[in-house]
């Protein structure tokens, strides 16, 4: 753990930008915006949570930990299952500060782990797209509108100018 932190503090900086893992090593770590956060997923109301840097719980299913055995980017190969042996290649797109979205294959049970340039291929990374949205408490940041009141002590009043604000839906190029 103490050997680890140099390294997990180089791959902060970016979710992208870390180097390659090796082939299911201890380096392989998933990006630290889930490290730091709860992401929640609707579809399947669930919450993934990361007990440390190379494991995965869903809120549902803790007693099914999900390891991460290789990564080069935002590609990882998940290991999960009583006996270590089933494998799922996902891709993790950084969308924005307060959510990812997940692409992924399916459930593969492999008495040989895979090779990540096996598993993650465009044939077999077929999912829908998935929505996993922080639950952290900066995610709602100014939850009263700019135009309204504060009714409580509590009330996070918006300027109107947020940095994640939509546009105002005026001059669209479909719409002219
Ligand atoms: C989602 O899960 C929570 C807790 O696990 C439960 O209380 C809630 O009813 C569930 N919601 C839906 C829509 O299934
Ligand atoms: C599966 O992997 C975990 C973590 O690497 C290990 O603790 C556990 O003993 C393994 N289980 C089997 C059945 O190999």
């Amino acid at each position: 753990m103490i050997l680890l932190l140099p390294i997990l503090f180089v791959s902060c900086h970016g979710l992208l930008l870390d180097p390659p893992a090796s082939a299911g090593s201890g380096f392989c770590s998933y990006p630290c915006k889930l490290q730091d956060n709860l992401f929640y997923n609707e579809a399947a109301n669930d919450t993934v949570i990361t007990p440390n840097p190379y494991t995965l719980e869903l809120s549902t299913q803790q007693n099914n930990k999900i390891i991460c055995f290789e990564r080069s980017g935002s590609f990882i190969v998940n290991r999960r299952g009583a006996n270590n042996d089933t494998y799922r290649c996902i891709k993790i797109i950084d969308v924005c500060d307060d959510a990812i979205v997940v692409i992924q294959t399916k459930l593969f049970t492999m008495t040989t782990p895979p090779k990540l340039c096996e598993i993650c291929t465009p044939d077999k990374l077929t999912s829908q797209p998935e929505l996993w949205v922080s639950m952290s408490k900066t995610l709602l940041k100014c939850n009263v509108p700019s135009t309204c009141s504060k009714t409580s002590g509590t009330d996070w009043r918006c300027t109107g100018s947020e940095s994640n604000t939509p546009d105002n839906g005026q001059n669209c190029k479909t719409h002219g």
